[in-house]
């Protein structure tokens, strides 16, 4: 499955959503009535047939089109529109070439896809082979609590686990986090900008908008649109961009069971690997869907989780930029809520990390066009980075390859915040779950998606 089907899978996620996740099996239905019809055009734009809600708002300050930038006026962008040419990949990048990290290898031979070597795309990894049982190698010795997997990742879908979210540290259900999360950059008026999903035929667009102004930004990549585009990963990492893990087939990890979590990272990071040389030290869950097993196992193999910024008080930091691609909202309502988020940034004493995606052309429009466009010009100014830069972790730290720090990651979860990473089970002391994280906040609960992400899931697999 490609690009298109992965559309699906977001176009039928909005559907959910925006039905409040009715009943199990009314999403069933709702998603086999979606799957059949035609919402996904072939250059991955979609066409929703399910539009619920739309742009009433009226709004100042809307920026024109960037100049030079290619990009319609924000008043036209919405799902349907035509599409444009895709750019070429520059294809500068050449094997034995000498990456930006300082003491990383040299560009590999160049990838060759062989379905042989890798499992199927957008479909949970398979745990049945030789290279999970030795990934499964790297939990011994470390504490992945006993948790069992979540029904479908949201509140909604499991009540059981969801009267437990406080202890398990679920952050996709009330919000918890740990001191392993990052959530925020430190400085004030510092963005960490991340795009996920990638790399899409997209992408290409955006990097030669950060290239111009000289942003580098976080890239957490699919394995599964790796093994796709391997020329376009080479891109983002030879330019200067971070590379961290975001799952082979994008489901909510606290659902799946932990050698289904271990094969989803575990194939990212080979993919990664694969065509790059190096091995990212970070991971982002799919949707936020993280507890304290999922933690456990991402800091066991060597990777820590990286969310985005959220609290009661400023709602999350997600520009929900796929519900433009999804026909939920037009342009000028998206661009309302990232305005939204810039005048909450200005509220923080810290900084912000901020949820964007390079899997849409629509997306990737509001980006180049709009919102990184208004970010370059806000006042107060911003510092937009990428989010190891602006967590001032060395470089190096982000790959295993480049990595001297042996306590980064740390090997475990510490859930009650004292600073030591507990030994046994689950602790069942933590009263309300949540550290603030030195970010002076915590989460909230927003994400409902990722339930129906788990019931696509079974229809397809
Ligand atoms: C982006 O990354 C490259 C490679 O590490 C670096 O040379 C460049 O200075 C960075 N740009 C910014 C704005 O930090
Ligand atoms: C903060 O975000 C909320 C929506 O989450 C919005 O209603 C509010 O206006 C924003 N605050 C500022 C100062 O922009
Ligand atoms: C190594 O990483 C840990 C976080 O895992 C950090 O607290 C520590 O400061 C780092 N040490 C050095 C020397 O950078």
């Amino acid at each position: 499955m490609k690009l298109q089907a992965f559309s699906v899978f977001l176009t039928l996620a909005v559907v959910a959503n925006a039905q409040n996740l009715k009943a199990r099996h009314d999403r069933v239905v709702h998603k086999r009535q979606a799957l059949t019809s035609p919402s996904v055009s072939h250059s991955g734009t979609t066409h929703s047939t399910t539009t619920t809600a739309a742009a009433t708002h009226s709004v100042s300050l809307v920026p024109a089109a960037a100049a030079g930038t290619g990009v319609p006026p924000i008043e036209s962008i919405s799902s349907g529109m035509p599409t444009q040419a895709t750019l070429p990949v520059s294809g500068t990048f050449t094997p034995g070439a000498t990456p930006p990290v300082s003491g990383a290898p040299v560009l590999p031979t160049p990838f060759v896809f062989k379905p042989a070597d890798w499992p199927p795309q957008d479909r949970v990894a398979p745990v049945d082979s030789s290279e999970v049982a030795e990934w499964l190698k790297e939990l011994e010795g470390h504490n992945i609590p006993a948790l069992a997997p979540t029904v479908d990742g949201s509140c909604a879908g499991d009540p059981v686990a969801a009267a437990d979210a406080a202890n398990r540290g679920w952050w996709t259900c009330g919000g918890h986090t740990r001191a392993t999360d990052v959530l925020a950059c430190p400085d004030k008026l510092t963005w960490g900008v991340s795009f996920d999903d990638g790399p899409s035929p997209y992408t290409q667009k955006l990097l030669n908008f950060l290239s111009e102004k000289d942003i580098n930004a976080t890239f957490f990549v699919v394995g599964s649109r790796v093994i796709e585009r391997p020329q376009l990963l080479l891109e983002e990492y030879m330019r200067g961009h971070e590379i961290s893990v975001h799952t082979w087939s994008h489901r909510p990890l606290t659902s799946l069971t932990t050698e289904q979590v271990v094969a989803e990272l575990g194939w990212t990071r080979k993919a990664i690997k694969t065509v790059l040389g190096v091995t990212p030290t970070t991971m982002r869950p799919p949707f936020g869907d993280i507890d304290d097993r999922v933690r456990a196992i991402s800091l066991a193999m060597g990777m820590v989780p990286i969310l985005w910024t959220s609290s009661p008080a400023t709602g999350p930091f997600d520009t929900f930029d796929w519900k433009v691609a999804a026909g939920l909202v037009k342009g000028p309502q998206s661009f309302n809520t990232f305005q939204a988020i810039l005048g909450n940034a200005s509220t923080l004493n810290t900084g912000f990390i901020v949820l964007q995606h390079d899997l849409y052309e629509i997306t990737v429009d509001m980006a180049v066009g709009h919102t990184l466009t208004a970010a370059l010009t806000h006042n107060p100014a911003l510092n937009l980075q990428a989010i190891g830069k602006c967590m001032k972790w060395p470089t190096g730290n982000l790959y295993l390859e480049t990595n001297t720090n042996a306590t980064f990651p740390t090997k475990g979860v510490d859930t009650d915040g004292d600073g030591v990473i507990e030994t046994h089970g689950k602790t069942g002391q933590s009263s309300n779950g949540s550290n603030n994280n030195g970010a002076g906040f915590v989460a909230v609960p927003f994400f409902t998606v990722a339930g129906a992400m788990a019931v696509i899931a079974t229809l397809l697999s």
